[in-house]
């Protein structure tokens, strides 16, 4: 039986989440990072630890049959895969960074200027849309000291918490690309492999909407129960339960995380009491 090949970064922002999504999907890896490979005891996966920078080609090639990566990394490469589903976590952007001491107008200010990046491609096509033209030092890392060592005037450059542009005396001023991780797939897989990556979308799916809702229960006067009802639609519709007190029943459904605190103050004012909000480890819709 054939295993899917998945690449994920070997070390930095995106290893660990990484692989922790493949956890939650109740897939059991054997090894550490410290290895190349890795295999997992409980679904025909084998996992190879890489740069991220080196996944799309590894993926464009069919080494690994899926990678998961930073969406920079994808459009910056422009190699032939295709992106299979959004991941929702390492939101990131890459962004213009100058000296924090320069002043700063507006992107016209990179005119005739030094810039360091490990993504000129994406940089060059940010600067032609903007009419602005700029020397592109290319970089493979450690970007962010290219101004204080005199190598360039500016850098272009993921920004995550922005902690390592403070630490290198540098403030953001234009971005260029906003990022998250992304799974990506060469889009050649046999009829075998693509069936288990979509056993694996099925997983990452259930796994993502668990943690974007939250299971609601709370107590509601029976005169209530239509109002609270519409507000709390729920996966197919609300369950109603009487309790042991006339006049009130039980209601349990689901509601987004985003929306929560919306809803909460208008089943408040319903009468809505005893509210309980539970986390949810895995939905199927
Ligand atoms: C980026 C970037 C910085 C860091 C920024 O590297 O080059 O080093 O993240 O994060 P911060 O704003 O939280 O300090 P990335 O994780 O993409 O790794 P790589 O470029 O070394 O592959
Ligand atoms: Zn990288």
């Amino acid at each position: 039986m054939s295993k899917l090949k998945i690449a994920v970064q070997k070390s930095g922002r995106l290893n660990e989440k990484s692989l922790l999504l493949l956890k939650e999907c109740g897939i059991k890896i054997s090894n550490g990072t410290s290895k190349l490979k890795a295999e997992a005891q409980n679904f025909p996966i084998e996992v190879l630890f890489l740069r991220d920078d080196d996944i799309p080609q590894y993926v464009e090639q069919q080494v690994a049959d899926i990678g998961i990566l930073g969406e920079n990394e994808v459009l910056e490469k422009g190699k032939k895969v295709s992106v299979v589903e959004q991941l929702g976590f390492a939101a990131c952007r890459l962004s213009l960074a100058i000296p924090k001491n320069k002043n700063y107008q507006g992107v016209r200010d990179f005119e005739g200027k030094r810039i360091a990046t490990s993504y000129p491609n994406i940089l060059a096509e940010f600067l032609q849309n903007n009419a602005v033209k700029a020397e592109i030092e290319e970089i493979g890392g450690s970007v962010e000291i290219a101004p204080s060592i005199g190598l360039a005037d500016a850098v272009c450059d993921i920004v995550s918490t922005g902690s390592t542009l403070l630490t290198n005396g540098l403030k953001e001023v234009e971005t260029v690309l906003n990022s998250q991780a992304v799974m990506i797939s060469s889009g050649q897989l046999s009829t075998e492999k693509s069936e288990l990556l979509e056993k694996l979308l099925f997983r990452i799916r259930a796994v993502r909407n668990a943690s974007a809702n939250k299971y609601i229960l709370l107590n509601s006067p029976d005169s209530a129960i239509e109002a609270i009802s519409a507000l709390l639609p729920g996966m197919k519709s609300p369950t109603i339960l009487p309790l042991n007190r006339k006049g009130w029943s039980s209601i349990h459904s689901v509601v987004k995380e985003d929306e929560f605190w919306d809803v909460i103050d208008q089943l408040k004012s319903l009468g809505a009491e005893g509210i309980l909000v539970v986390p949810i480890e895995k939905m199927i819709v």
